[in-house]
């Protein structure tokens, strides 16, 4: 549904969540409570206090579930059970009625592309060919020469189909052979995983993030693993059968959206979920031949290029997610910021131009007081099973073990897996005990108890953004235009609605920039954010410190 103003602009039917900020945190490098050198629930709970100064509504918590942990909680045995590690049924029960008596509803992830290998499904499966629950999973005959059914192939690396000897047949897995990928394609499977996500929702969840949502309509035999003729069909079911009757949110993970799928996914009379995170202004800064292990430099034109395309895309119906940084990408201040020569500038510049975008900001843990890239030397200090199984891989085709490890700190996802910094004690105030992966050894600096205290601080200039979404209807619904496109180090657009325009310009360099604006950001208003003092104006020409940014709001007449 949309509505028209009077100005005629489209103005999609408001949402809580269109207002709202996000928090992601990874529960095993949160907090831990009883130093078994893991995060868990009671930690989560304790920093309750800290989320709500920052002004966040809405937790997304990776994976909490019982776990063999052979890929952190992704691979799931038991989806009614929380792992032992992170605490109990009780323990949620009671981070979710702490989290509502601050105003803060908790997202679960949803990961229901595949199981661990230990869900007793999978279990009962692959004991025989016969077995009730064998067509819970993706089974098919060895190739004539006994191997592969197919080419696929698995995003950590080699074949996606590993061989059951007990019954001679092959599963599908696209990630570890301990991921066995369900069989949506068996009504039972979807009831039992609709029965399931209800079972949380009456619990009082806030909603889902769902894991590798695109690949549920996959064609196996046919070498289609998103976009399957029937992922939009399982969607709606989906909503229909489970969280369609509340007023949750519902984000998919989609690493193969384009904005005409975005479309398909959030359009609001398609009743399939309220957005979709999508990855092409992370994956267009990769190198071709080895992905994101190869460093590449860092391309502003072609970022603003994509930003932009979804934000044009996205302007009428759909909705968009805006983040940096999650737990399986680099920290943010790292990759597209100047971690070293203008650590604070950098990071409140990155928050500036992405939480004025029109879509819901997300905010990864951490990426709050600016925490960097994990300076790991040696391949030892990495835990994760990706960064574990590619090193293998690319070294055996012929990639330097440098380059690697280059590549690694620049891309890996264990940057974004260290410890959260909370203090300058030992082991950042994460644990008295051990931790599962090295707290990255800046954190007497980089911590949260030093960013809060101090005014100027990282940490002090998100509240202030999440709190003027709440504030500005132009921010949340204005329309988006970009200028300056060519432009290697600036980033500057506006956001316009009635009378209302917010312009924002931001340096992406370490340089002074003395810029000539076009007419459109030539507005008189008033200063909302800024990361220099005093807040620039907008003449016709600004010169623009290193890392600069800010948004200007005025009153058109
Ligand atoms: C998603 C998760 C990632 C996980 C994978 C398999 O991409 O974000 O962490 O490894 O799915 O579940
Ligand atoms: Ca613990």
């Amino acid at each position: 549904m949309a509505q028209a103003t009077a100005s005629g602009n489209l103005v999609s039917a408001s949402r809580w969540w269109h207002r709202s900020t996000i928090y992601q945190i990874y529960p095993r490098s949160f907090a831990d409570s009883n130093g078994d050198g893991i995060g868990d629930i009671d930690g989560i709970i304790s920093k309750l206090e800290y989320l709500k100064a920052l002004g966040i509504e809405i937790i997304w918590l990776s994976p909490i579930y019982a776990s063999p942990m052979d890929d952190n909680g992704y691979d799931i045995s038991n989806y009614q059970e929380i792992a032992p590690e992170f605490g109990t049924l009780a323990d949620f029960n009671r981070l979710i009625a702490e989290a509502k008596s601050r105003g803060i509803g908790i997202v679960l992830d949803l990961v229901v592309n595949h199981t661990s290998d230990e869900h007793p499904w999978f279990i009962e499966a692959r004991k025989s060919i016969d077995n009730p629950y064998r067509d819970f999973y993706i089974w098919r005959k060895p190739a004539e020469d006994g191997g592969s059914p197919n080419t696929l192939t698995s995003s950590f690396g080699g074949p996606a189909w590993t061989l059951d000897l007990r019954t001679g047949e092959y599963y599908l897995h696209l990630f570890s052979r301990r991921q066995p990928d369900l069989n949506w394609e068996n009504a039972k499977v979807r009831a039992k995983i609709y029965q399931m996500m209800n079972w949380w929702l009456e619990r009082g969840i806030a909603g889902f993030r769902m894991d590798v949502i695109d690949y549920i309509g996959k064609q196996v035999d046919q070498s289609i693993i998103t976009d399957g003729p029937h992922l939009h069909d399982y969607l709606q079911e989906m909503h229909r059968e489970t969280f369609g009757s509340r007023d949750v949110l519902t984000i998919g993970e989609t690493w193969s959206a384009t904005p005409g799928s975005a479309l398909l996914y959030s359009g609001a009379d398609r009743h399939e979920l309220s957005m979709v995170f999508q990855f092409e202004h992370v994956t267009q800064q990769w190198d071709e031949i080895y992905g994101k292990w190869r460093s590449r430099p860092f391309d502003l034109i072609k970022l603003k290029s994509v930003l932009s395309k979804w934000q044009y895309a996205l302007a009428e119906d759909g909705w968009n997610s805006l983040f940096w940084g999650n737990h399986d990408l680099p920290r943010a201040v790292s990759k597209y910021g100047d971690a070293r020569g203008y650590p604070v500038e950098s990071a409140k510049m990155l928050a500036t131009v992405l939480h004025l975008l029109k879509g819901t900001p997300f905010v990864y843990q951490g990426e709050e007081i600016g925490m960097t890239n994990a300076p790991f030397a040696k391949i030892e200090q990495y835990r994760d099973i990706e960064t574990l199984n590619m090193h293998r891989l690319h070294l055996d085709a012929g990639l330097s073990p440098e380059d690697f490890i280059k590549g690694a700190n620049e891309n890996g996802r264990d940057n974004a897996r260290t410890p959260m910094q909370w203090t300058p004690e030992a082991n950042a105030g994460f644990t008295t005990g051990i931790p599962w992966i090295e707290v990255n050894e800046n954190y007497t600096v980089i911590n949260a108890e030093r960013a809060v205290s101090d005014e100027h601080s990282i940490w002090n200039h998100y509240p202030k953004l999440i709190a003027l979404r709440k504030e500005h209807a132009v921010i949340v619904y204005g329309r988006y235009q970009s200028y300056l496109d060519q432009h290697p180090d600036v980033f500057t657009y506006t956001r316009t609605l009635d009378r209302k325009r917010l312009a924002v310009v931001a340096n992406f360099s370490a340089k002074t920039i003395s810029l000539d604006l076009p007419g459109e950001l030539q507005i008189a208003g008033r200063c909302l954010i800024s990361n220099y003092r005093p807040c620039d104006r907008l003449p016709d020409k600004v010169d623009l410190q290193p890392y600069e940014a800010f948004a200007i709001l005025a009153v058109l007449d």
